[in-house]
């Protein structure tokens, strides 16, 4: 890859640590979920101040736990008011319990978290649950819509998987993830901390707790590590569940990965800042920088830009060219063939943005002085095309 690529879009931070971390679970004898999980919690929930903290399989996993047990699908008219700009799993979990997604608009360009507007013009009487995703690990303003959901009393749902210990600058404060009834955390391998596969589920719920618990492992009682320490030796089932259950190899990784976590989100928000810098110091004005506005107040899990929209094919190509890797976050939900009776929505900022942004590579250990030789190539090859 690294040869590949001048500059990939993220890059893992794996050290000797991680290895030794994982090795000593090995030696332990014990690979299912056990001790290390309950380390893994603990260390989160203390880092993000949540009373509960459950690790599950993935970020999908994650939200899927957080909408059923605030009751969705238990109508078939449920309806989830969620972005349009989202990775699509709040969505594919929406569908698969049986409720219909309601997409919302972005607030703007530099902004493309949920617009509270939105969420007000498109509460109904089937409103069952509000998911906002904190985009980047930038906060949605969650004051406003915390108190449009508690008004309503509807239930709140945060997609945090790119907001992995990010304080929260409004008048609420706290952690994102940890504002509405439950937050969802992905530690997928391109995230900010990483198990490989997994995730978490944080809330102060003791009832979302215990639910999510049971249905993390089929509803059942007891895990098999009680039941290995005879406590007790047999269980119920008191519930339909799942097997979203993570194991202790990953729980490992992940305690190893946690005593990095702030030291490389401030790396990465660092970068951001020489990004934000370097796009608003160009003359041409073609390259808007998300977040710019506030480059030091999320986690720097994606650094966009947006460009004028006929320009922006040919520069990502170019920009491949002289081996800068980029992406896209994301394709609009409602325009996706599997949601095509959603896309006569209108979402214009949404689709807009979809069409116009390109996401540059971001890591912690990405150089200084890099994001500014990124945007000056992008500005270079938005000349050419
Ligand atoms: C915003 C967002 N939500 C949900 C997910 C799903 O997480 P996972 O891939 O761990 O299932 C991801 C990550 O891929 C994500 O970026």
């Amino acid at each position: 890859m690294a040869d590949l690529w001048k500059y990939t879009l993220s890059e893992l931070d794996l050290t000797a640590e991680d290895g030794i971390a994982v090795e000593a679970c090995i030696r332990s004898q014990w690979l299912s979920m056990g001790p290390k999980t309950q380390e893994f919690e603990a260390t989160f929930a203390d880092m993000v101040d949540a009373k509960h903290a459950i690790a599950v399989s993935n970020g999908t996993a994650a939200l899927h736990l957080a909408l059923a047990s605030v009751g969705v699908g238990s109508s078939p008219d449920d309806e989830i008011i969620q972005p349009a700009i989202n990775f699509v799993a709040a969505a594919n979990m929406t569908c698969a319990l049986g409720a219909t997604p309601v997409f919302a608009d972005s607030i703007s360009f530099i902004d493309p978290t949920i617009d509270p507007k939105e969420i007000k013009a498109k509460i109904t009487d089937r409103t069952k649950a509000v998911v906002v995703m904190h985009f980047g690990g930038y906060a949605c303003q969650m004051d406003e819509i915390k108190s449009i959901c508690s008004e309503h009393e509807i239930a709140l749902i945060e997609d945090a998987c790119h907001a992995p210990c990010q304080p929260y600058s409004g008048k609420l404060g706290g952690h994102l993830g940890t504002i509405g009834e439950i937050g969802c955390f992905s530690f997928f391998s391109n995230k900010n901390m990483t198990t490989a596969e997994g995730g978490m589920v944080v809330t102060n719920d003791d009832e979302h707790a215990e639910k999510i618990r049971r249905m993390r492992s089929h509803g059942m009682t007891t895990l098999s590590w009680d039941r290995h320490h005879g406590r007790p030796s047999t269980y119920d089932v008191v519930m339909h569940g799942f097997n979203y259950r993570i194991d202790d190899l990953r729980a490992s990784l992940g305690v190893s990965q946690l005593s990095r976590l702030l030291e490389n989100n401030e790396k990465r928000r660092e970068r951001m800042q020489e990004y934000a810098g370097a796009a608003a110091a160009l003359a041409s004005n073609e390259v808007q920088f998300i977040f710019g506005d506030r480059p030091k107040d999320g986690t720097g899990h994606v650094a966009g830009v947006i460009v004028p929209i006929q320009k922006r094919d040919a520069a990502r190509l170019k920009l491949s060219e002289l081996r800068i890797q980029t992406s896209l976050h994301y394709p609009p939900i409602h325009k996706f063939s599997a949601f095509e009776r959603f896309s006569s929505a209108q979402l214009p900022i949404a689709e807009e943005f979809a069409r116009s942004m390109i996401t540059l590579p971001m890591h912690a250990n990405l150089n200084k002085g890099a994001p500014t030789e990124i945007i000056n190539s992008l500005n270079e090859c938005l000349k050419a095309a």
